[in-house]
C-alpha cells in the first residue's frame, strides 16, 4: 500500500493475524455497504459514515436498525490505520473488535443474512478457507476500513516545500494552531502528522447539560476521565459537520469559538483549555488552517462497490 503525502507508514496499526490483501478489503467494501449486514436489512456502515460526508453522519446523531437516535455523533473513520483503539471513548480495542460488536448486527443474523449470499460464500471461501463466519466478516470490515485514508492536502504540500499550497490567512492560522501566537496551541492534543495523539481529554463539550455524558469514564470508571473524549484526526475536518461527540457544534467557526473562550468550565476541564483571546481576524485564520487539511481519499475506496444478489 502506498501512502499518501503526509501520512506515515511505521504507525500503521495492523494486527499479525489479519494481513491487508486486496481481495479481503474487496470483500470488506462490499459488507460496509450491504444492509444486509444488520439485524433487519435496513442499515449498513455506509449509513451512518457517509463517504461524501467525510465518513461520518451529517445527522447530529444517527438512527439505529430500530430507527433509535445514536447516544453519540457518528465519528468519522478517516485514517483509522494509525489507531488500534476505537470510539469516542476507547472502549473498542480494534477495528475488528469494533466491527464484531456493533450494535445494528448479530453475529449469528450476520451469518444467517450474508451467508446466503452464494457470491460471497465463494469469495469468502476464497480469503478465508472457511464457510462465511462472523469473525471474518468483521476482519474483512476492518481491513476494508484500514484503507480510508486521506492525506496530500493542502498542508501537505506546504510541508514538502509547495510554499504557495497554504494561503496567507492558512499560514498564519497554523501558527495559532501550532501556539506560536498564544499558549500551548491546538497540537497540545492534535499532535503529529494525523493532529491526534490519540488522547483522551475533557474540553468541556457538553457538560453544561444537567446530565452530561460523561465519556471515557463510563467505561473505566476512573475519577480523571470524566468528561474525556477521544482528541479526533483533523484531517478533512472540513468536510463533516456536525462537530464533537455529541455533534453540537455546527461549523469550524462555532468550534473555534469555544476554545476561543476556554472550552467549556467544569471541574475535570484540561488544564490545557485556557481562554485563546484571539480576534475575529485571527480565529478566522484558524478556521482557513483547518480547511487547508481537506485532503484526497484515493477514488476506488470512496466509489461504492456493486453487490451481489
Ligand atoms: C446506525 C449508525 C451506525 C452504523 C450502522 C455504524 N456506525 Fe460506526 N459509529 C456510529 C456512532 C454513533 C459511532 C460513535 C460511537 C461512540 O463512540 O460511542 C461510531 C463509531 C465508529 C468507529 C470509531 C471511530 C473512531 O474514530 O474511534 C468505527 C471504527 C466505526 N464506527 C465503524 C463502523 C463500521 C465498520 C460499521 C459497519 C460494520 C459501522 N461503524 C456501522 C454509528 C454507526
Ligand atoms: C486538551 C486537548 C485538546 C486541545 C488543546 C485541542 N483539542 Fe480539539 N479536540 C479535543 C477533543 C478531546 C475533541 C473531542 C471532544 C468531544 O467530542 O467532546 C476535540 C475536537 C475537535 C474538533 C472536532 C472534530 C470532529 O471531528 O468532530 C475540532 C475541529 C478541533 N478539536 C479543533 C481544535 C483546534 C482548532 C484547537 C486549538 C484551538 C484544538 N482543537 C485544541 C482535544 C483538544
Amino acid at each position: 500500500m502506498t501512502l499518501q503525502l503526509g501520512l506515515q507508514e511505521h504507525a500503521a496499526y495492523i494486527p499479525d493475524d489479519n494481513p491487508l490483501t486486496s481481495e479481503k478489503i474487496a470483500l470488506g467494501k462490499q459488507f460496509f455497504w450491504d444492509k444486509r449486514w444488520s439485524r433487519n436489512g435496513t442499515v449498513a456502515c455506509v449509513s451512518c459514515h457517509d463517504p461524501n460526508h467525510g465518513w461520518a453522519d451529517p445527522r447530529q446523531f444517527s438512527l439505529t436498525f430500530e430507527g433509535k437516535r445514536t447516544g453519540r455523533h457518528a465519528s468519522t473513520l478517516l485514517n483509522r490505520l494509525f489507531s488500534d483503539r476505537q470510539h469516542w471513548t476507547g472502549e473498542r480495542t480494534s477495528l475488528e473488535d469494533q466491527a464484531m460488536n456493533a450494535r445494528d448486527q448479530s453475529p449469528e443474523l450476520v451469518v444467517e443474512h450474508l451467508g446466503a449470499v452464494p457470491a460471497y460464500q465463494k469469495q469468502f471461501r476464497k480469503v478465508f478457507g472457511t464457510d462465511l463466519n462472523a469473525e471474518g466478516v468483521a476482519k474483512a470490515i476492518a481491513a476494508y476500513v484500514r484503507t480510508i485514508l486521506s492525506g496530500n492536502s493542502p498542508y501537505d504540500r506546504f510541508q514538502a516545500g509547495d510554499t504557495d499550497a497554504l494561503s496567507p490567512a492558512a499560514r498564519r492560522g497554523l501558527r495559532h494552531f501550532e501556539g506560536r501566537s498564544h499558549g500551548r496551541g491546538c497540537i497540545g492534543c492534535h499532535a503529529g502528522f494525523n493532529f491526534t495523539d490519540e488522547g483522551y481529554y475533557n474540553i468541556g463539550v457538553g457538560m453544561d447539560r444537567e446530565d452530561p455524558d460523561l465519556g471515557r469514564y463510563t467505561f473505566t470508571r476512573r475519577e480523571a476521565d470524566k468528561g474525556a473524549f477521544k482528541a479526533p484526526t483533523l484531517r478533512d475536518v472540513a468536510r463533516r459537520p456536525p462537530y464533537m461527540h455529541d455533534g453540537s457544534m455546527k461549523t469550524l467557526e462555532d468550534v473555534v469559538a469555544f476554545y476561543n473562550k476556554g472550552g467549556h468550565r467544569n471541574p475535570w476541564l484540561s488544564p490545557l483549555i485556557q481562554p485563546l483571546n484571539l480576534s475575529a481576524s485571527e480565529q478566522a485564520d484558524l478556521v482557513a488552517f483547518l480547511e487547508a487539511l481537506t485532503g484526497e481519499v484515493a477514488p476506488e475506496v470512496t466509489s461504492p462497490p456493486t453487490l451481489p444478489q
